[in-house]
């Protein structure tokens, strides 16, 4: 099993009031699936990444990746979980402003102390099927919202994780770069590669293995 999420309890203070985000999520995910999860703005479809991914930690419940624990008391055994084994498509892309395309997204395998010539065709390869090779010497800043979300989509992917989280991967995408995108995404799924999506895209919705809800911090099947 690439991921395992385990009975993981999440609580943020919201207005005053102690709000179970999650209440006590499960899910499995194996190699060569992908799953999408729904639900209403503000449910805890990001929360749910950000535990996976070690950047929340959940007041109860564990996450496995790969066989290992996520470990949420030391940032750094977090942080190079996430560097190794996820690739993490944020919502909001998270890019370096003043960063060239390139650099941003080599910057996971710099982390990791691994750009070979393999790992540089490999970003090519990538920024071209994203149609973003062209801006590769341009600062992300100044980027258009679809095209820094390509380049979040590349940077998630160098250090070829097997875990794949993507926070609504076409959100800012008009449909025909979207069904690209995804098309993309679901060729992880024939690498073997775990793919978990958030995202109300139907497109996906309807290659996916199984849509998932959240609805009172629980996982149910999406109606
Ligand atoms: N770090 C935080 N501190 C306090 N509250 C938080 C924090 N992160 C998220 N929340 C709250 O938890 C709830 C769930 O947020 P989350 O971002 O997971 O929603 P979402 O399902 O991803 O929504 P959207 O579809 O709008 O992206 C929201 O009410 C949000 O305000
Ligand atoms: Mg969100």
């Amino acid at each position: 099993m690439i991921l395992e999420v385990r009975n993981i309890v999440k609580i943020y203070r919201i207005a005053g009031l102690k709000t179970r985000i999650l209440n006590g999520i499960d899910l499995a995910l194996d190699g060569g699936r992908v799953v999408c999860i729904t639900g209403a703005s503000g449910c805890g479809k990001t929360t749910l990444l950000n535990v996976i991914s070690g950047i929340a930690s959940p007041e109860n419940g564990s996450v496995y990746i790969n066989n290992k624990r996520m470990f949420y008391a030391f940032d750094l055994l977090a942080s190079r979980m996430r560097n190794r084994e996820i690739g993490f498509i944020f919502q909001t892309f998270r890019l370096l402003p003043d960063e060239t395309v390139l650099s941003n997204v080599l910057l996971p395998a710099r982390i990791r102390g691994l750009v070979t010539r393999q790992t540089r065709e490999y970003v090519d390869e990538l920024l071209s099927r994203l149609k973003i090779y062209k801006f590769r010497h341009m600062k992300s800043a100044v980027l258009s919202g679809g095209q820094k979300q390509r380049v979040a989509i590349a940077r998630a992917l160098v250090n070829r994780p097997n875990l794949i989280l993507a926070d609504e991967p076409t959100a800012n995408l008009d449909r025909k770069t979207a069904e690209g995108i995804l098309d993309l995404i679901l060729d992880l799924r024939r690498e073997g590669k775990a793919v978990l999506a958030v995202t109300h895209d139907g497109y996906l919705h309807e290659r996916s293995d199984r849509v998932y809800s959240i609805e009172n911090g629980k996982l149910g099947a999406a109606s």
